[in-house]
């Protein structure tokens, strides 16, 4: 008897074991395997519209996926200009972790923030750790990724680059002229 009810309870254990990890694979946020595909650029995220226009790749798993707000993309797309109050949202991933969400916004001047994927909040200030290395992007309106998003928006799909670079630094500005 006390064996059946064991052998019951790994049955049952294995099943949930089972079902718990197909369903982590559904959420894969790698876009390669994902249907989130390279064609895809209208995005719901964190209670908004976004167009992802890029993903930059680089040193030891890790990768940043950018958006801007769908308004401001149809304005990019018309003009290939960046327009005022244009909220940029960069998300953080180390493979399948992901980290915090950093979001640019150009009001009178560029304003930056942050929060937690669970946890939206899109209050900016200006920041002068964000905007001091930024200004080396300044040819491309304090963006490094702006080639990259009117490319994409030009091609109807997401831009995929990458560099041997860390984290924050900058990869060689050609790369965000893209492929
Ligand atoms: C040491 C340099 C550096 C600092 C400091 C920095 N960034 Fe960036 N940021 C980058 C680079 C480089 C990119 C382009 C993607 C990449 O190569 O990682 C980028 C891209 C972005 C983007 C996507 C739009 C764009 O400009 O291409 C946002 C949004 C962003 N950063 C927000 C922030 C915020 C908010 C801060 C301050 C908390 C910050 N960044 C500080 C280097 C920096």
């Amino acid at each position: 008897m006390k064996t059946r009810t064991l052998l019951l309870t790994s049955l049952i254990l294995m099943a949930f074991v089972t079902i718990w990890s197909c369903s982590n694979n559904e959420i894969d946020p790698d876009p390669e395997v994902n249907a989130m595909s390279r064609d895809s650029l209208n995005v719901s995220r964190y209670s908004r519209g976004w167009v992802h226009y890029a993903q930059v790749t680089k040193n030891g798993n890790y990768f940043r996926r950018m958006f801007i707000d769908s308004g401001s993309a149809a304005v990019v797309s018309n003009t290939a200009e960046i327009p005022n109050e244009a909220l940029f949202a960069m998300e953080t991933w180390f493979g399948h972790e992901q980290s915090t969400v950093f979001i640019r916004q150009r009001n009178s001047q560029w304003q930056s923030g942050s929060f937690s994927p669970g946890n939206p909040s899109y209050s900016v200030a200006t920041q002068n750790s964000c905007n001091s290395c930024h200004s080396r992007a300044a040819s491309t309106d304090f963006t490094f990724t702006k080639p990259l998003l009117v490319k994409a928006l030009q091609k109807r799909q997401v831009q995929f680059v990458q560099c041997n670079q860390d984290s924050f630094n900058p990869c060689d500005l050609s790369v965000y002229l893209g492929n």
